[in-house]
């Protein structure tokens, strides 16, 4: 290489340092944060509520919205179903006992062949330091586990950077209501 290349060289690397370094200037896109927000006073809990799908009466807090697809209408799987939901999360599997928060979100089945669901839900807790924060959850629920897994994808308030997982058991199904309590155990980072 010789001079002039050089000096080419040297001006292309720079124009392109200063583009990149203008273009963070202008638009204000991105800037660092302090890592230690995500670490700092963090703490985990295990919160267990009973989440109440009432899918039934002039109280129904779980609404279908869009119907299973024609061909799977009488199937057990009810894919393409979705429910808009409001459930209360209460303190034990009574509907009337203290009502801790409600989960709103929605739910659809996701399967051609067994009834599972994608779960898409916050879980807006109204119960002292929690109440106004949530946990957002979204996972796939196969009704007929005994157990299922969610992951706890974030959250606000307290719940901010949260992560963790839940567990969902169901307690009771009525079959002439069709009302379904799930037991939720949620284990959770948190602030302090
Ligand atoms: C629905 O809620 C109202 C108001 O809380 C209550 O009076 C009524 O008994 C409820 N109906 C049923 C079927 O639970
Ligand atoms: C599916 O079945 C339900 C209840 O039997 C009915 O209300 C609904 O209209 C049906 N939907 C379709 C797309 O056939
Ligand atoms: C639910 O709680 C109410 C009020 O405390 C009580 O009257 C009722 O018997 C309870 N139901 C069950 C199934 O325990
Ligand atoms: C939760 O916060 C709301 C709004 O700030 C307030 O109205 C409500 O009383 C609070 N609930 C509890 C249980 O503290």
């Amino acid at each position: 290489m010789n001079t002039s290349q050089n000096l080419f060289f040297f001006l292309l690397l720079s124009f392109y340092t200063l583009t990149i370094v203008i273009g963070q200037d202008e638009t204000g896109f991105v800037s660092s944060i302090n890592p230690k927000l995500l670490t700092k006073k963090v703490a985990a809990s295990h919160f267990r509520f009973y989440w109440q799908d009432i899918v039934g009466g002039e109280n129904a807090t779980s609404i279908p919205i869009i119907q299973p697809l024609p061909k799977f209408n009488n199937s057990f799987s009810a894919f393409g179903l979705v429910r808009i939901i409001d459930n209360p999360l209460t303190l034990t599997p009574n509907l009337t006992s203290k009502l801790l928060g409600r989960a709103q979100g929605f739910y659809a089945a996701t399967s051609q062949t067994e009834l599972d669901f994608l779960m898409v839900q916050n879980f807006a807790l109204f119960e002292g330091k929690y109440n106004g924060s949530t946990i957002t959850i979204s996972g796939r629920n196969v009704a007929n586990d005994k157990v299922r897994e969610l992951p706890v994808i974030g959250g606000s308030g307290v719940f901010r950077f949260a992560k963790g997982y839940a567990e969902a058991r169901t307690i009771s199904f009525d079959f002439i209501t069709g009302d379904t309590v799930v037991e939720y155990n949620v284990y959770v980072t948190h602030h302090k």
